[in-house]
């Protein structure tokens, strides 16, 4: 199922050269499953016609509260009496002001006015030159907006349409896009510090060779996406993967075993819950060469020694605020057999509350996957879904079990 699926919003327009980026927001948010209507104000119609909202959205746009379209001729109220959310973006520091001041000489700040505020919630995308970002004027109104109960989306920083670089531009439409799915999860794991570790880990062989794995990490950041949307917040500790931050998530690049063990170290105290993802090598040479190892030339390959890894799971499993559940950790087991003897042992073993397994070759670099949880109460299989399906799935899972106190 598409993640706005069944869901209406209200995407009004004010004005800004942001306007340009409405267009692609208004696509992404029915490609994701919303059906879109369009408010623009009149500064908006400046930047943006009319005419390729209308196309996009596949709905007649309304500019005008003497609208005569509408039968009982109230745009204003009509317009969000269905609507699930309505996102303003971009929203221009006077279509703030108008909004904190109660304001309603337009059909867009009426018709937030007139809406159901108890249960059509109003998420705000801001855009606007820097000076008049930071002009105290519109610190009182955000302020203000958001003591409303509106939910203000933040802003971009870099360079500006006027020419000057700071912070004031529209989110990408993109960054929009996960915002308002972000919005609709269920908030299960509110109040909550997540810890996740993610990727392969690299061990140095010499400055420029070293041992790795085909771990893309995917699983990890779409756990630390899904633990974010439920309103966790939430450390990413990365082994070296070319993958986007998830929004709102701190995220913490390592190379090796040994500085993972580091950052997930000294990040463990803050956190309630931890999930290893990160296909963590084994061993790693014993003593990595401090410059390149060169051939002899006499065809002998060099002789390398190994040491064992720490196990970051076990240790933290079995740290004093592991083992009282202070810490609840979740491990995964990526298996090419036996996946549930194997992932029932590996449990015991590392002594976490519940352990997820996959078979790992069929997974690796894949979008998709299928879970097997295994608990001290049995297992459940989540079946093949897209890994951000599934973190979700996951996610839920370990607020239950958080709430419940479930002990293995
Ligand atoms: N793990 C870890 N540190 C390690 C090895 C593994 O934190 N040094 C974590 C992984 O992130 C995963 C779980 O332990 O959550 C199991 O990892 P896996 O590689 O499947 O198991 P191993 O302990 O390495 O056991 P084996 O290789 O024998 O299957």
């Amino acid at each position: 199922m598409k993640d706005l699926a069944g869901k209406h919003i209200v995407l009004g327009l004010s004005g800004g050269i942001a306007c340009y980026k409405s267009a692609e927001l208004c696509r992404l948010l029915i490609k994701a499953g919303a059906t879109v209507q369009v408010v623009m104000t009149q500064a908006a119609e400046q930047f943006m016609t009319p005419v390729t909202m209308q196309a996009l959205s596949q709905r007649p746009v309304y500019g005008s509260q003497w609208d005569t379209r509408a039968a009982n001729n109230m745009a204003h109220i009509n317009l969000t009496r269905e609507a699930d959310a309505v996102l303003i973006a971009p929203a221009s520091a006077d279509l703030i002001a108008k909004l904190a001041q109660g304001q309603t000489d337009d059909l867009l700040s009426l018709m937030c006015l007139a809406r159901p505020a108890e249960r059509v919630p109003l998420l705000i995308a801001p855009a606007m030159n820097r000076e008049m970002w930071q002009h105290p004027a519109t610190r009182r109104n955000v302020a203000q907006v958001q003591a409303d109960g509106a939910r203000v989306l933040g802003v971009g920083h870099g360079d500006q349409a006027c020419g000057e670089t700071g912070d004031g531009r529209m989110l990408e439409p993109l960054e929009l896009q996960d915002e308002v799915i972000a919005f609709f999860q269920p908030k299960v794991l509110a109040g909550q510090h997540v810890l996740v570790t993610a990727g392969p880990t690299y061990e140095a062989i010499d400055p420029v060779r070293g041992i790795t794995n085909l771990s893309s990490g995917k699983m990890g950041f779409a756990i630390a996406r899904a633990a974010r949307e439920a309103g966790a917040e939430v450390t990413l500790v990365a082994g070296p993967v070319s993958l986007p931050t998830p929004r709102g998530v701190k995220r913490i690049d390592v190379k090796s075993a040994l500085d993972m063990l580091a950052a997930v170290t000294a990040h463990a105290p803050l956190a309630s819950v931890f999930v290893a993802t990160s296909a963590v090598a084994d061993w790693r040479p014993a003593n990595a060469s401090a410059s390149k190892i060169k051939k002899d030339g006499n065809g002998q390959p060099p002789e390398l020694q190994f040491v064992e890894n720490p196990d970051i799971l076990a240790t933290l499993a079995q740290s004093e605020r592991g083992r009282s559940r202070a810490l609840f950790c979740v491990g995964f087991a990526a298996e090419s057999h036996d996946l549930l003897a194997n992932a029932q042992s590996k449990r015991l073993r590392k002594g976490v509350p519940l352990l997820v397994g996959n078979i790992g070759p069929d997974t690796f670099g894949q979008d998709d996957n299928a879970l097997l949880l295994v608990d001290e109460s049995g297992t459940r299989e989540l079946s093949r879904d897209s890994k951000l399906s599934l973190a979700r799935k996951l996610v839920a899972e370990i607020a239950y079990r958080i709430s419940t106190g479930a002990k293995p």
